[in-house]
């Protein structure tokens, strides 16, 4: 065994189980800050957004449970990015039904963004401000007083073991640090989802598991988490995934079901198979 197996071996994540055997312990657990409609998952029929002639997203429908990791997987130009973004209240979807949180994506987007947290693609803290300074912001953002935010802040520092950089530029930090770093500010406020794309992307094995370690802290609160990814070992950390291709939802179940299903022995192999129906070139 090499030095990465064996950490990933102690470090395997604590109490879900994983891949073969999917247990929702906690699923039905109501987090701090439930909103008002009282529904932490969300559900999506036939959402569709089209771009001019371009269809981006085709008619998704799919439901995701309170507390359930669910991965949302695709290739490039899939449609990822903008189906979340339709999710965040962050895009008006072109025609379709979807409720988050059990807010309306048409109607309630502001309502949604306060139930939420989000972990975007390209941006999610500002390099140019501290550790202390960018959680101090976005707990501001998210709403939360000064009174709030310093407690959790240290409980949050020490848990990441960061203390000692709490007063270091962002810009400093290696790429997994502020991968892990901008997941616990996009929780800080305990939302009842987080929306997280693609969020190791770049991040060594080691880092990536332990950022799957946080994911699965968070969810064990309660806190639903879509994730997009593309390594498939972290497709099969999740409880369910669905997988695009162009624009449409071409498989969705559990890791187990779609690998009994298309005869597969990895996720790897069961996305290549869905993946390469693909006519979109990127
Ligand atoms: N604002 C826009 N205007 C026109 N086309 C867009 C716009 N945003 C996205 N697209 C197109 O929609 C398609 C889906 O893009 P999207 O970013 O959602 O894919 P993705 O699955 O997130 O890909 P990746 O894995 O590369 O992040 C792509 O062909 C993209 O070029
Ligand atoms: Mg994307």
């Amino acid at each position: 065994m090499n030095k990465e197996e064996k950490y990933i071996t102690r470090h395997k994540p604590k109490s879900q189980k994983i891949g073969n055997s999917i247990s929702f312990p906690h699923l039905g657990k109501v987090p701090k800050g439930i909103g008002a409609r009282g529904v932490g998952g969300l559900s999506a029929t036939n959402l569709t957004k089209r771009f001019g002639n371009f269809t981006a997203v085709d008619r998704i429908t799919f439901e995701v449970k309170q507390g359930e990791i669910f991965g949302f997987l695709g290739a490039n130009g899939a449609g990822k990015t903008t189906a979340m973004r339709m999710l965040c209240g962050l895009l008006k979807p072109t025609s379709g039904e979807a409720t988050v949180a059990g807010f309306d994506v048409f109607k309630e987007q502001e309502e949604i963004k306060k139930n939420i947290g989000y972990m975007s693609q390209k941006f999610s803290l500002y390099e140019n401000m501290t550790v202390r300074e960018n959680i101090e912001f976005f707990g501001g953002v998210y709403g939360l007083k000064m009174s709030e935010i310093k407690p959790r802040m240290d409980s949050l520092l020490n848990k990441l073991e960061f203390t000692d950089v709490r007063d270091k530029l962002v810009q400093s930090l290696p790429l997994g640090w502020k991968q892990k770093l901008a997941f616990s500010t996009a929780i800080f406020h305990e939302p009842q989802i987080v929306f997280l794309d693609e969020p190791t992307s770049g991040v060594d094995p080691v880092t990536r598991r332990q950022f799957w370690d946080l994911i699965y802290d968070a969810s064990e609160r309660g806190i639903t988490v879509f994730v997009t990814t593309h390594y498939m070992d972290e497709a099969e950390y999740c409880n369910r995934i669905s997988l695009m291709v162009d624009g449409r939802i071409e498989a969705l179940d559990t890791p187990k079901n779609l690998k009994t299903e298309h005869n597969a022995n990895s996720m790897n192999e069961v996305f290549y198979a869905l993946a390469r129906k693909a006519k979109r070139v990127e």
